[in-house]
């Protein structure tokens, strides 16, 4: 029996397994569940080692990550594996139609949390190993997983975890499936992710919320001050105007420009989907260059002020903005967010306080189009698939991607079997059927065409 054969003939109890591991609410961000996120660490470490993988739990400041091997033979090439078991907050509850931890098939679409952020594409991966395994095979090549727990929150220990078992994690390629198809008819492979640099913003006025009538007009209001601050973050062509924010990026290069002319675009599709009446972005670019390759800032929320049921006469003492950026190739995370502070003091009036909190970041990725296993990972998606994948970039970030080159000398294969239209980080996130089965038989036919690359 072949790997693939074993696929077709255990689909119930396949998307069973799934289903258990979507039961947990990992929810990485928030405290409450950090022991649902061990028992999902401990769950995924009790299959693996089930179907014959070495595991090991590795407890890191915040959320374990979860290490398992196959290793068959020193003179293979080996494949090290990442994926997150952790899953964006579910909120806002009242928009889901279904529990959000008790996943559902409806319309060829599993809904749950996690379904496609990246349980599901994680998983598919090790079904594609336990396929082999159990249809008789055997691994053509070392196997390595990296199942972190701390993806949705920038991975803020995963780098220590590199650091220190860089014996352990030696490998010949990365793979990684975390991000999208271009659309569900045409399977990608993604040569590009921005990086990431994320900042709190804190305006502080008077010493406690008081009466706006009293008050109001002779003072500072920091909501009204915040609200100031950041629509100056922006120039009516919509570039950043922090000073020195393009100084090392470059304009989409050659080989992007053409690449993504070959891409179908539908605008009016993608406002649909979007529920918007018009697109708005930096000036002088197309869609995809706006959102694959160019930076952005974001303001993910904003907080001030009396928020209840009915109204409330104050100036409040104070305003907060949680804010994002996402970096291009060569832009330091380090350095745009010291640049953003002292441009927010500069633009802040003496009336409030600021206080700029750093939360760090990621730098983007670029992927070399001359990679030597990206021939392998386009034949397993065309076995996987039936079609042979196209080359695209994505605007969303996977930190590691980026300290697996620097620190461990690897390449990643950037392969997704997600859609955009996934709902990822929203309510409702689902994962269609199709590509969950077309995912597991793209991974049991990845590790004999990395292992045949290796032998070119
Ligand atoms: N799977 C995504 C990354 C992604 C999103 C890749 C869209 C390609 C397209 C990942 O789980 C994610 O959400 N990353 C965060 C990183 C952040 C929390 C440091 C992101 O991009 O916001
Ligand atoms: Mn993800
Ligand atoms: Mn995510």
């Amino acid at each position: 029996m072949s790997a693939f054969e074993y696929l077709a003939q255990t689909k119930q109890g396949r998307m069973n397994d799934l289903f258990s591991f979507l039961r947990f609410p990992s929810v990485s961000a928030q405290s409450q569940h950090k022991d649902d996120v061990i028992a999902c660490c401990n769950w995924l470490d009790q299959y693996l080692k089930n179907i014959g993988f070495a595991t090991r739990i590795f407890p890191t400041k915040r959320h374990p990550v979860l290490y398992a091997e196959f290793i068959v033979s020193p003179k293979l090439p080996t494949i090290l594996y990442y994926g997150h078991y952790d899953v964006q907050p579910p909120e806002p509850y009242e928009l889901w139609e279904s529990q959000p931890f008790e996943a559902t098939i409806r319309d060829g679409y599993i809904y749950a949390r996690g379904s496609v952020d990246d349980k599901g594409q994680v998983f598919a991966h090790v079904k594609g190993m336990e396929a082999i395994l159990k249809a008789g095979g055997q691994f053509p090549v070392n196997i390595k997983f990296i199942i972190e727990g701390e993806e949705e929150i920038g991975s803020p220990n995963l780098v220590d975890f590199l650091k220190e078992n860089k014996a352990m994690l030696k490998a010949d390629v990365a793979v990684v499936s975390d991000t999208a198809q271009f659309s569900n008819t045409m399977p990608a492979i993604t040569m590009g992710l921005r990086g990431l640099a994320a900042a709190e913003l804190y305006v502080y006025g008077p010493n406690r919320d008081v009466h706006s009538g009293t008050f109001g007009g002779a003072i500072a209001n920091p909501v009204n001050t915040l609200c100031a601050l950041v629509a100056q973050l922006h120039d009516k062509n919509g570039r950043v105007t922090i000073p020195g924010f393009y100084r090392d990026v470059k304009p989409p290069s050659k080989w992007e420009k053409e690449q993504f002319k070959k891409l179908p675009y539908k605008e009016a599709a993608y406002k649909k989907e979007l529920g918007v009446s018009a697109l708005q972005g930096e000036k002088g670019f197309s869609t995809f260059e706006r959102s694959w390759v160019r930076p952005t800032l974001d303001i993910n929320g904003i907080t001030g002020g009396y928020q209840g049921e009915g109204g409330k006469t104050i100036i409040p003492s104070m305003a907060s903005a949680k804010i994002t950026m996402r970096l291009v190739p060569d832009m330091d995370p380090v350095k745009v967010l010291a640049s953003l502070e002292k441009h927010l003091n500069r633009l802040a009036p003496k009336s409030v306080k600021i206080k700029l909190a750093k939360r760090g970041g990621s730098r983007a990725v670029a992927i070399d189009p001359k990679g030597p296993w990206l021939g392998a990972a386009s034949k397993a998606i065309k076995t996987g698939f039936g079609k042979t994948p196209v080359y695209f970039k994505e605007g969303g970030s996977i930190p590691v991607v980026g300290d697996f080159k620097r620190l461990l000398g690897l390449d990643t294969l950037l392969i997704g079997f997600g859609q955009n239209d996934n709902r990822a980080h929203s309510p409702n996130e689902c994962f269609r059927v199709v590509d969950f089965e077309n995912g597991c038989r793209t991974a049991a036919a990845l590790p004999f065409e990395v292992a045949a690359a290796a032998k070119k």
